[in-house]
């Protein structure tokens, strides 16, 4: 890599900087970090995309200014980035003086060499999405982006010749099939081509919409809002050159979202040819950052504001997560949990203790220093080998914009030192003075591993990787800080530091459910009926619960006869201590209400099934526990219109209601 120019899109200005924004600018800063670390010129922009009709709307609905509202709006972005370390060379706005007329002495050349015609033209347009669709890109009648409504618009308007460059660009994706990455975008933008392609629309008149560049040959006329943003990318580096490396443009990356791939590939494409300017190298899109499985957007209301998360765990700690978690092309799901699990595995548990282990026995063993690697055993040459190999493959991945994998093999490395200290086990070396060879030749290797991997790190986590680095005792070094050289032995250790503190995930607390909960009460059917041997008041029951048979002994010998019982439907509290009765196995309990002239009254259960499970009121059932007889007799069930009720919840299931025809006010044992 000699020289790069890598752009951002220019964000729209009216928007709340999010996560996907974020992602998108620190994805660049890191690609343009990595590029300086291997010596390249860089050239890195960002910036706001500040008319069209939104931005116009937004500036009257506040009664404000449309330039004033720009003013203040396009700072969110600015000072965003400042707070994410991303350092761009330049931020571009659209309502910079040069860049607008850089636009129009664009729109007057194409105009002059007569690739712009006005027309008369109809279509269903867009507020929303600003633009025209014909009638079948419309899905149900609206717009397919947003899903907005839209009108059927008449009116004239300039166009511009993009159909007479549609077979130049199907050649020209052909011939540079990196133009588009990944290549499954460009493969979509081939298909989108197989199309006729139409000539593009570029003014807006004024009477709709005046908050727009003029066009310089039709002062009743602004420029369509993506013919003046695409142009930044022009604009912004107009005049600029790499020093010994040319100008600047064309750009060499386009980082863009998948969202935006048709407005860069085919619209500012066929743009570039129709000025006559070199093509990008190439255009890049990501994926989307979902939240709750959609595209994080503040109109879904599903942005996530990334500050929270900076203030709260710093802000190398989310560059680290975004760049290791979307792996470039792929969508990513942002979640609490993805990024707990990304920190504490890759970061506090495997860097930051190999880190503090290596820091640790050094200042504790070795006078407070790395020491020099003496020996150099399989071991030794292993940890070796695959550092090397790590770099190598890592710097591939980076050329090829592959961030998230070559991040995999930066955390590669690091379990490789977690191993080596494993099989080494320096603090059992440190117990004997004999050991001391191999003790520093171990520190010396680990620590010069680890030198290894923040300087990989470093373009990701600027600050942290370097502070590593001095912890160590080292200095980053760029470039030259990847590769195998091993310390000197005579630089003192920097200040320890615990920089990557272990994130105590808050366990959500389960609602430790409430004791009826836990309550069986089901549905049971009496099979068998006989007399207790022992006890004259009780009948030995068998009972179908649902699950298999039981034996019950029930109190009930004064109020049914067997023959009301046989084949009854009752309810069983199935989660009762099985006790002995008299000498009688009895596993659970009937229950009934308090009837007339002391007798038990059975529960009814009228059309609730076999074996299930009651509930009582807002009581979800969870696992049973076991219950013994004094533990239920806190609780006092009672009737109420026939109703049982305990803790004025009623017994039942779904909408069927426990029955018990007595009194209001009896008890149910
Ligand atoms: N202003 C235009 C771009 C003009 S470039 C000449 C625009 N702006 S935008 O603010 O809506 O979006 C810009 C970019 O933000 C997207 O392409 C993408 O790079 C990023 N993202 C916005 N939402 C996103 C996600 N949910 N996930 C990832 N990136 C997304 O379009």
């Amino acid at each position: 890599m000699q020289r790069l120019y890598i752009t951002t899109p220019i964000y729209y200005v009216n928007d709340i900087p999010h996560i996907g924004h974020a992602y998108t600018t620190i994805l660049a800063d890191v690609i343009t970090r990595f590029g300086k670390l291997l010596g390249a010129k860089t050239h890195f922009m960002t910036g706001t995309d500040e008319h069209g009709q939104k931005v116009q709307q937004a500036a009257q609905k506040r009664g404000v200014d449309p330039q004033a509202h720009v003013d203040e709006y396009n700072t969110r972005f600015k000072d965003l980035w400042v707070k994410l370390n991303v350092e761009h060379d330049h931020f571009i706005r659209t309502t910079d003086a040069h860049h607008k007329a850089y636009v129009q002495q664009k729109l007057q050349q194409l105009w002059d060499q007569g690739e712009i015609y006005a027309n008369e033209y109809s279509g269903w347009y867009s507020v929303s999405e600003e633009r025209f669709f014909s009638e079948d890109e419309l899905v149900d009648g609206k717009d397919p982006i947003g899903g907005k409504a839209v009108e059927w618009l008449s009116e004239k308007n300039y166009f511009f010749k993009m159909s007479k460059y549609h077979q130049r660009l199907i050649d020209h994706l052909e011939q540079n099939p990196d133009y588009i990455l990944p290549d499954f975008r460009r493969n979509e933008v081939l298909g989108f081509l197989r199309q006729p392609l139409q000539d593009l629309c570029i003014s807006r008149p004024k009477n709709r919409l005046s908050w727009g560049i003029p066009l310089p040959f039709d002062a009743e006329y602004v420029t369509y809002v993506w013919f003046d943003a695409l142009l930044n990318y022009a604009s912004g580096v107009e005049g600029k050159s790499f020093e010994g490396q040319g100008e600047m443009w064309p750009a060499d990356y386009h980082l863009i979202g998948k969202d935006i791939l048709t407005t860069h590939a085919v619209y500012w494409s066929t743009m570039l040819m129709g000025l006559g300017m070199p093509l990008p190298k190439h255009i890049l899109a990501h994926g989307w950052w979902l939240n709750g499985g959609a595209k994080m957007s503040k109109s879904s209301g599903t942005a996530i504001n990334p500050m929270p998360y900076v203030d709260s765990f710093g802000v190398d700690a989310v560059r680290y997560y975004l760049m290791r978690d979307m792996v470039v092309g792929q969508d990513s799901s942002f979640t609490d949990d993805s990024f707990f699990r990304r920190l504490n595995s890759e970061l506090a548990n495997d860097l930051g203790n190999g880190l503090n282990r290596v820091y640790k026995l050094s200042q504790s063993n070795c006078e407070g220093r790395i020491p020099r690697i003496s020996l150099c055993e399989a071991e030794e040459q292993d940890l070796r080998a695959l550092c090397e190999n790590g770099i190598k493959n890592a710097l591939e991945h980076i050329q090829n914009m592959r961030i998230s994998q070559a991040l995999d093999e930066t955390c590669a490395i690091v379990r490789g030192v977690n191993r080596y200290l494993e099989i080494r086990a320096p603090w059992k070396l440190a117990k004997n003075p004999e050991h001391y060879p191999l003790l520093a030749t171990t520190l010396g290797s680990a620590a010069e591993a680890l030198r290894i991997v923040f300087h990989l790190l470093q373009p990701v986590m600027p600050t942290l990787a370097v502070t590593g680095i001095e912890m160590l005792g080292a200095r980053f070094e760029g470039k030259a800080g990847l590769q195998w050289k091993g310390f000197d032995g005579e630089s003192p250790l920097g200040a320890h530091q615990v920089l990557f503190p272990r994130i105590e995930i808050q366990k959500e607390e389960k609602p430790t459910a409430h004791p009826l909960a836990t309550l069986d009460l089901r549905v049971a059917r009496i099979a068998e009926v006989s007399d207790h041997p022992n006890a004259d008041s009780l009948y030995v029951l068998q009972v179908e619960d649902g699950e298999g048979k039981r034996q019950v002994c029930a109190g009930l010998k004064k109020s049914y006869a067997p023959s009301e019982l046989l084949g009854r439907m009752v309810v069983l509290f199935a989660n009762l201590k099985p006790a002995k009765l008299r000498g009688e196995e009895s596993a659970g309990m009937l229950l009934a209400g308090d009837g007339d002239e002391n007798k038990a009254v059975l529960l009814e259960v009228g059309e609730i099934p076999l074996g299930t499970r009651l509930c009582l009121g807002e009581h979800t059932p969870v696992a049973p526990t076991q219950w013994t007889l004094k533990e239920f007799d806190k609780f006092s069930f009672s009737v109420q219109d026939q109703k049982v009720l305990c803790e004025n919840q009623v017994l039942k299931f779904q909408n069927l209601e426990i029955k018990c025809p007595v009194a209001d006010g009896r008890s149910v044992h």
